[in-house]
């Protein structure tokens, strides 16, 4: 077995070339895969998560199915806020949903920083993971403007309406919920890295909704905490969200290895935006994958040959995978990713 810092996962988190090309899928693990429907069955999601053995074979699942060339730990980004004892609900075909929101300064009040006894299943379940894998573990958090908006809004939103109002009216209290977040996330991440994980990705799914000015001044900062907290642990970061195009070089400068870039932006133009630096991560559009085969072999080929064999590019999707994903066609992406590249 190729010890993991050889393995082209990492190589190419580090930017360095490899003999192919790694590939993963966001979400990988999850309703696409029927052995994973079999198991949410008879478990909730929370129990899952919070049970080593059920997490470490969920985590599994993809490895062995799909062939991909690292594993996500099996989580989710609202566990750290669950954790401290916020009141929060994934509700199915929803998501997050928190009950009283945070409109105030009050709410404050209502996070506590992180310890690792909160969370003593992380660790135990990336140890099982260890002595079953044969790829890197990711762990990964979600980052501070995206759990502040699930936060503020009480659930998904599409205008994040509630979470600007904030921000803009009572830049303080959006200063000290951002610093507070930044706290807990890295804790998080560092429980899971010390027990093991090779890696981590920051989601900052919802970054997006906000342009490069209000970007850098009411959310960068925060991220950049999350990464320099994470520093003296020397493991390589990934740093991902949708919709990010005109953030693409500020979410680098945040301190990440990885960049995620998703299907708006080609990942040749991405690559002119952040840099020869910086690794890449992309950038398949996850509705292709429901496409006929030819479509998909297409777009597949169009991303390869756009990167064009540089070092530092990790392929992906450009968000997660959809339930209705075959995951026979993802099996196909990995091999034709693998004879590609
Ligand atoms: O394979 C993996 O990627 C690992 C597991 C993972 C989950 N959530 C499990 C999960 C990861 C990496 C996440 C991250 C996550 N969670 C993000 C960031 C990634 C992104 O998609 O942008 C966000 C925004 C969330 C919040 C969240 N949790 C949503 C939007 C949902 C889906 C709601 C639904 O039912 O459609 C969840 C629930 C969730 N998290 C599921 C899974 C497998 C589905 C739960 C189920 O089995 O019913």
């Amino acid at each position: 077995m190729t010890s993991p810092a050889d393995s082209p996962f990492l190589l190419a988190c580090r930017n360095r070339p490899a003999d192919r090309v790694p590939v993963w899928f966001m979400r990988q693990a999850g309703r696409s895969l029927p052995e994973y429907r079999a198991l949410r069955e008879k478990h909730g999601m929370f129990d899952i998560i919070c049970t080593p053995e059920l997490a470490a074979e969920v985590t599994m699942q993809p490895v062995r199915r799909l062939g991909v060339d690292a594993a996500i730990f099996f989580s989710d980004i609202v566990v750290p806020l669950k954790a401290i004892g916020v009141d929060v609900e994934l509700k199915a075909g929803v998501g997050p949903v928190i009950n009283p929101p945070f409109r105030t300064a009050a709410d404050l009040d209502r996070l506590r920083p992180l310890e690792p006894g909160d969370v003593p299943y992380v660790a135990e379940t990336v140890r099982i993971l260890l002595g079953e894998l044969h790829v890197p573990l990711i762990g990964f958090a979600g980052a501070p403007f995206t759990l502040a908006s699930y936060l503020v809004e009480g659930g998904p939103s599409r205008t994040y309406a509630r979470t600007k109002a904030l921000m803009y009216g009572e830049p303080d209290t959006w200063t000290e919920l951002l610093s507070a977040l930044a706290d807990i996330t890295s804790a998080f991440l560092r429980v899971q890295v010390e027990a093991g994980a090779s890696a981590v990705q920051l989601f900052d799914s919802w970054a997006g909704a906000l342009g490069p000015d209000d970007y850098q001044r009411y959310v960068l900062p925060a991220s950049a905490e999350v990464f320099d907290g994470l520093a003296d642990l020397g493991v390589p970061s990934i740093h991902f969200g949708v919709n990010t195009g005109e953030l693409l070089p500020l979410m680098a400068d945040a301190g990440a290895d990885v960049v995620g870039v998703d299907w708006r932006v080609p990942i040749d133009v991405a690559r002119e935006r952040l840099g020869a630096g910086v690794a890449v991560q992309g950038n398949l559009d996850p509705a292709v994958c429901l496409s006929p085969w030819t479509a998909v072999e297409a777009k597949v080929r169009d991303i390869l040959d756009r990167n064009a064999r540089r070092p530092g590019h990790i392929f992906n999707l450009g968000h997660g995978v959809l339930p209705e994903t075959d995951p026979q066609v993802l099996r196909r992406i990995v091999d034709l990713v693998h004879a590609l590249g």
